[in-house]
């Protein structure tokens, strides 16, 4: 069983160890859109009222008896801690109630594992593009708990930088959804140029700089509309996430690419990804769309990942950790 609750999602999932989807609930909390951000307050409040019975329905659609159950996998962290406490309490006493180990996960690193959904037999070393509401990371995995992050943000992560641009264009939140539903089939449509960020001698990230751009383009253009800034933002975001992959890529073609994390679920950045890879005959996996925003399949995969490596042994007595570096995972 996995559990998810760092942010804003309610969910629980039962994955089979081959990783044959049993049953998912995913709850996206309403009570945040009023105020194009999560309440950190409301969203433990609401964890509160979901998780019991998002659990129940998880156990009796998987048509599995509780005892069945073999683990109960939970994000631990990086997330809001009052949120993170509500799973990680609800987890640990499952797990004594059912007398079963209780794994604590990464959030990242579900993220990153969730592709063996589609690529159960997948082997290191690969690249992973990681793009999130909370992370942009580039990493190069030579095995299991064995990342380096080769490039990350500066600033703002990309699915920071689409829900701020999408409150600027009060199309609503979350922002990447938002943004490309606005586009979607217009892209021919494109006059506006917004920047392109691309840092020399570094395989970084920035996104400041076109949100910035967007926010001083809105005030002097009153007269384009919206979905015309949400093409032109959703192209220049893209497009500046691509350009340190494509160089440190080409320099490593033997390596598989893993694109995974919310914003993965972006149809232009999948396109553009999957082109690329094409022409210059690299392979790609990227997690389902349905996978890629925070759920608790991913959380359930990572446990079977951790059960597979045994380092559910190394990880008894912990706590929450709402800060938590992926490559302080060992
Ligand atoms: O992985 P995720 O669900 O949560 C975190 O771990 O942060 O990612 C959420 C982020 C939000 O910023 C959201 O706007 C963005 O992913 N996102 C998208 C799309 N769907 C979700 N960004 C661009 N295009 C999308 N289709
Ligand atoms: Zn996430």
């Amino acid at each position: 069983m996995g559990i998810e609750t760092s942010c804003d999602e309610t969910a629980v999932a039962i994955v089979d160890s081959d990783y044959k989807v049993r049953s998912q609930i995913v709850t996206r909390q309403i009570v945040h859109e009023k105020w194009g951000g999560v309440v950190p307050e409301s969203a433990s409040r609401a964890h509160l009222e979901l998780i019991d019975e998002s659990t129940s329905i998880a156990v009796q659609q998987s048509k599995l008896n509780p005892s069945d159950i073999d683990a109960i996998a939970v994000t631990i962290g990086p997330g809001l801690a009052g949120a993170l406490w509500i799973g990680t309490s609800f987890a640990q006493g499952i797990a004594l109630a059912l007398k079963k180990p209780w794994l604590p996960v990464h959030h990242l690193e579900a993220h990153l594992w969730s592709v063996k959904l589609v690529q159960p037999h997948l082997t290191s070393p690969f690249l992973a593009l990681l793009v999130s509401g909370g992370h942009t990371l580039l990493i190069h995995v030579n095995g299991y708990r064995e990342y380096s992050v080769i490039g990350k943000t500066r600033d703002d992560s990309i699915g920071e930088a689409f829900d701020k641009a999408a409150r600027m264009l009060k199309l609503g939140y979350p922002g990447g959804p938002a943004i490309e539903n606005a586009s979607k089939g217009l892209s021919s449509k494109q006059h506006f140029k917004l920047p392109i960020t691309d840092i020399p001698n570094s395989y970084d990230f920035s996104f400041s700089g076109l949100k910035t751009a967007l926010k001083n383009a809105i005030e002097n253009h009153s007269e384009i509309s919206s979905t015309e800034w949400a093409i032109a933002f959703q192209y220049a975001a893209v497009t500046s996430l691509l350009k340190p992959l494509q160089r440190y890529w080409k320099i490593h073609p033997q390596l598989p690419l893993v694109l995974t994390g919310g914003v993965a679920s972006n149809e232009l950045l999948r396109k553009y990804i999957f082109e690329f890879a094409i022409e210059n005959k690299l392979k790609t996996y990227a997690t389902p769309k349905e996978y890629c925003t925070d759920n608790a399949v991913m959380i359930a995969v990572a446990g079977i990942e951790m059960l597979k490596h045994k380092s559910d042994a190394k990880t008894i007595q912990v706590s929450i950790k709402p800060k938590w570096n992926l490559e302080e995972l060992v």
